[in-house]
C-alpha cells in the first residue's frame, strides 16, 4: 500500500476517524448511503445535527471499500464536524482529493465521500420536514406567557 498511497492516506487508513454509527431512527441524525458503481464500494455517513443552531455536531462512518475511499470519508468527517448543514454541502471532492493527493484513477473515491455528505443532509432535512423547529428559551418564555395571556 506504502508504495501507491500518500503518506496521508495512509494515515487516514491506518487511524481512521470517527468510525461508527449513530442511531438513523434518532430525529436528529441524518444517514447517507451511497455506492460506487465502478468498483461496488459502499459508503455510509451519519451526522447529528443540533437542531437550534443546526451545527453539525457529531459525525461517523462506516465505509466497505478501497484505501482511499476509508481516508475520503475519515477526512471529511474532520471537515464537517462543526459546520452548518449549507456550509457542508459546500465541501467538494477536489477538496479531499487535493488534501490526500489522489490520482486521477482514484478520483471516484472521493467523490464518494461528498455524495455521502450530500446524502446525509438530504436525509437530515427529509426527516426534519413537518418536525416544528426546537424553540429557543426565550421564545418558549414569550410563548408561554402568550399562552398565559390567552387563557385569562
Ligand atoms: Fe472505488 Fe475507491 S476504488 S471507491
Amino acid at each position: 500500500m506504502t508504495r501507491f498511497y500518500h503518506e496521508k492516506v495512509i494515515d487516514h487508513y491506518q487511524n481512521p476517524r470517527n468510525v461508527g454509527s449513530l442511531n438513523k431512527n434518532d430525529a436528529d441524525v441524518g444517514t447517507g448511503l451511497v455506492g460506487a458503481p465502478a468498483c461496488g464500494d459502499v459508503m455510509r455517513l451519519q451526522i447529528k445535527v443540533d437542531e437550534a443552531t443546526g451545527i453539525i455536531q457529531d459525525v461517523k462512518f462506516k465505509t466497505f471499500g478501497c484505501g482511499s475511499a476509508i481516508a475520503s470519508s475519515s477526512y471529511v468527517t474532520e471537515l464537517v464536524k462543526g459546520k452548518s448543514l449549507d456550509d457542508a454541502l459546500k465541501i467538494k471532492n477536489t477538496i479531499i482529493a487535493k488534501e490526500l493527493s489522489l490520482p486521477p484513477v482514484k478520483l471516484h473515491c472521493s467523490m464518494l465521500a461528498e455524495d455521502a455528505i450530500k446524502s446525509a443532509v438530504k436525509d437530515y432535512k427529509s426527516k426534519r420536514k413537518g418536525i416544528k423547529p426546537t424553540l429557543g428559551a426565550e421564545a418558549a418564555a414569550t410563548a408561554a406567557t402568550a399562552a398565559t395571556a390567552a387563557t385569562a
